[in-house]
């Protein structure tokens, strides 16, 4: 079904590739942007570039791990501009290292924080005021390495996994009162982040065009935004698979293990 047209829109993780090109698709006239970030230099040339398109444009630097700061802000925009969506966006990556060293724990911890621990505190945060006015949406940006453990990757791949499930459920609770939770899973996208993995980086997609896909699937109100194909047809199929089949074909594909 599609969906009225959100008015007001939250974003987290506005400075880096996904979360501008996200920006920049929802910035018109009539629109109420939050966006939120760490880098007020790209936060506020961003907010300028949505601005000209014809949006009102609010930022807000705040590292998300600071749960009693991020619960605060949550109280307050809740009272004066309660999103009709919140895309939860902010995330980070790490990886075993070139030599498979294995993880740092305060990297680990870190990616955990903010990758769920913030990501569920923010929903959290506007469920009630959500449910009180009986509408919203929340689009929850999991990854395509959420369905199946990738060597490079574990805490990673768990964390978005972990996002996945959470969506999924929230969706499932929350249907009935008006509030739409969707899940976005997406494969490689030009960024920061993604320069910084290792690995191959296959059907590689440029951060506009993921934003188009992503709010075209907001917009039908899809539960799970995945692309793209085939890569999320081979992710899905990594995770229904024998395991043992699924590590071989990823060895093979050169994703460690
Ligand atoms: N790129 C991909 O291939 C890919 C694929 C699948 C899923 N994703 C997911 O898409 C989302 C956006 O990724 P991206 O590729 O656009 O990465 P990016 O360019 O590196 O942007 C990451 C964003 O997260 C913000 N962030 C990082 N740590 C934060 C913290 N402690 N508090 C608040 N904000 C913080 C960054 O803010 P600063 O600028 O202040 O650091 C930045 O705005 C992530 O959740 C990622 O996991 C990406």
């Amino acid at each position: 079904m599609k969906q009225n047209a959100p008015a007001t829109v939250l974003i987290t993780g506005a400075s880096g590739a996904i979360g501008q090109a996200l920006a920049r698709i929802y910035a018109k006239p009539d629109v109420y942007l939050i966006l939120q970030g760490r880098n007020p230099e790209t936060l506020n040339a961003l907010a300028d570039t949505c601005k000209a398109q014809g949006a009102d444009v609010t930022t807000r630097m705040l590292d998300l791990r600071d749960i009693p700061s991020l619960q605060s802000w949550l109280a307050e925009i809740s009272v004066t501009h309660l999103p009709d969506l919140i895309i939860a966006n902010a995330g980070i990556n790490i990886n075993h290292g070139s030599k498979r060293q294995g993880e740092i724990w305060q990297d680990i911890e870190a990616l955990l924080e903010l990758n769920i621990k913030s990501t569920i505190a923010l929903v959290n945060g506007v469920i009630p005021a959500m449910r009180k006015r009986g509408s919203g949406q929340i689009a929850l940006i999991s990854s395509l390495a959420g369905y199946y453990g990738l060597p490079v990757t574990p805490s990673y791949c768990a964390s978005k996994a972990a996002i996945k499930a959470y969506g999924e459920a929230m969706r499932g609770w929350l249907a009935r009162e008006g509030i739409q939770v969707n899940v976005v899973m997406p494969g490689y996208i030009k960024s920061e982040m993604c320069d910084a993995m290792p690995g191959p980086k296959p059907f590689l997609m440029m951060p506009d065009k993921a934003a188009r896909i992503i709010a075209s699937g907001l917009a039908r109100n899809k539960a799970r935004i995945s692309f793209p194909f085939p890569l999320n047809f081979g992710t899905w199929l990594l995770a229904v698979l024998p395991a043992a089949w699924s590590l071989k074909i990823v060895r093979l594909l050169n994703y460690g293990g």
